[in-house]
């Protein structure tokens, strides 16, 4: 995995899945599962890109709503708007789409 100092690194311009799986156990695990369809505090989030529609809402699985869904939380999940950056999120969209 690249090491880079933020001063001399560009910004980023391709989405990491394994930066992203860091971000998922260190966030997201203790209340969802990558893997089976055990339901911790949330639901399983593995197969979700393969779902046509949020458990949560009904809104179309894609990059955005998933985003708006991590920004936001709701029903028991925190809202990451303000504690994830940006490239995080999109990180972990591109491990969300491994599962
Ligand atoms: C404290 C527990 C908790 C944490 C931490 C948490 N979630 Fe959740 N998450 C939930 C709950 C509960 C729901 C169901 C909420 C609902 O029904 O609106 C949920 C729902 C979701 C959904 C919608 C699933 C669907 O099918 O509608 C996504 C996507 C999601 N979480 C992603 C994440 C990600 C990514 C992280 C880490 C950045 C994370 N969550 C961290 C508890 C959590």
């Amino acid at each position: 995995m690249a090491i880079c100092l933020t001063a001399i690194c560009p910004a980023q311009t391709k989405p990491d899945p394994d930066k992203g799986n860091e971000v998922f156990d260190e966030q997201c695990a203790q209340c969802h599962t990558a893997s089976g369809d055990e339901r911790k505090a949330g639901p399983s989030l593995q197969f979700l890109f393969a779902k046509p529609k949020l458990e949560s809402n009904g809104k179309p699985v894609n990059d955005a709503n998933v985003r708006e869904k991590i920004d936001t939380g709701g029903k028991g999940m925190p809202a990451f708007k303000d504690t994830l950056a940006a490239d995080d999120k999109t990180n972990l969209i591109a491990y969300l789409k491994t599962l």
